[in-house]
C-alpha cells in the first residue's frame, strides 16, 4: 500500500501524518498507543491486514490481507461527552458521501454508523473514546470497508448480511484512492463538527439513513427493543416509538431493519 499516494491528496489536517503497518492487531489499538504519546489529532494508522480487528459490541471485524480498507484516526475534539456519539455520525456521513462519489452505488447508513448497500454491510465505524477528568482527551475513529473481497471468502457468520465494492459493482478499486477521498471528506466533516454546527451534520445523516422511518429491532445489552425509529435528536441519540406509543431515546445498540 502506498501512503505517500495517500498523503499528497490530503487536503487538510486529518492525515497528514500517516503510519502504515503490514500487520496489526487492531489499527485502533496502535492509533489509542500513539494517541497517548501526546500524537497529535488527525494522525492515520492503516494496515494491510488485522489479526484482532475489532467490530462495535464485542464483536471481531473479518481483516484479511490485500483486499480491503482498515484505518483508524487519532482525534482530539473539544466537546462535551454528552455529544461524543456526533463524532460517529460525522464519521459515518464522511464515508457514505466519499463512497457514493468514487463507487456510484447507492450507499446508505443504518444508524449509527453501519455502511449498507442492497441491504447488506458494506463497512463499520469503530469509535472509541477516551475520558479524563470528565473530559474527551482523545477519541480513536476506527474505519473497516470491504472493497475488494470476494463475498464467498467472507466468514460464513456474516457472508449473508456483508457484502464488498467490488461485490456490488464487479470491478477492483484501489484501497489508496478510497482512503484518500474518505481522508478528504472526513476534514470537511470534521470541520462541520468543531464549529459546532452540529444540526448541518444530522441533516446530511438524515438524508443518508435507511433507518428513520422504519421498524427496527435493538439489541441493548440484555435488552431487546421493537419499535419505529421516527428521528435522531441533536446529540446523534435515535428515538424509537414502542408499541406501548411512549417513545425511547437510544445511544447504543445493534440496529436491524425489520419493516
Ligand atoms: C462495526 O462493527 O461495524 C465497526 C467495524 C470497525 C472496523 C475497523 S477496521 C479498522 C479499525 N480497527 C479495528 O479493529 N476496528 C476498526
Amino acid at each position: 500500500m502506498d501512503a505517500e499516494y495517500i498523503k499528497e491528496g490530503i487536503k487538510g489536517a486529518i492525515g497528514k501524518d500517516i503510519f502504515f503497518c503490514e500487520i496489526v492487531d487492531s489499527t485502533n489499538t496502535v492509533a489509542a498507543m500513539l494517541a497517548e504519546k501526546g500524537e497529535e489529532e488527525g494522525t492515520v494508522v492503516i494496515a494491510d491486514s488485522q489479526s484482532k480487528g475489532r467490530g462495535r459490541l464485542g464483536k471481531s471485524w473479518a481483516s484479511p490481507p490485500g483486499v480491503n480498507v482498515y484505518m483508524s484516526i487519532v482525534l482530539r475534539p473539544e466537546m462535551e461527552t454528552g455529544n461524543a456519539t456526533l463524532i460517529t455520525i460525522m464519521a459515518s456521513v464522511a464515508c457514505a458521501k466519499a463512497l457514493r462519489r468514487v463507487t456510484g452505488l447507492d450507499i446508505t447508513i443504518k444508524w449509527p454508523n453501519d455502511l449498507m448497500v442492497s441491504g447488506k454491510k458494506l463497512g463499520g465505524i469503530l469509535t472509541e473514546t477516551r475520558l479524563a477528568h470528565k473530559k474527551i482527551e482523545y477519541v480513536i475513529t476506527g474505519i473497516g470497508i470491504n472493497v475488494n473481497i470476494d463475498s464467498d471468502v467472507l466468514p460464513n457468520v456474516i457472508r449473508e448480511s456483508a457484502t464488498s465494492i467490488k461485490t456490488e459493482t464487479g470491478k477492483f478499486f484501489s484501497r489508496e484512492e478510497i482512503m484518500k477521498e474518505v481522508l478528504n471528506e472526513i476534514n470537511d466533516s470534521y470541520n462541520i463538527l468543531k464549529e459546532k454546527r452540529y444540526s448541518e451534520l444530522i441533516l446530511q445523516w438524515r438524508e443518508l439513513t435507511s433507518t428513520l422511518g422504519r421498524t427496527v429491532k435493538i439489541i441493548l445489552g440484555k435488552e431487546t427493543l421493537e419499535g419505529f425509529a421516527e428521528a435522531i435528536n441533536d446529540k446523534g441519540m435515535l428515538i424509537v416509538r414502542l408499541p406501548s406509543g411512549t417513545s425511547r431515546t437510544v445511544h447504543y445498540g445493534g440496529v436491524t431493519l425489520l419493516r
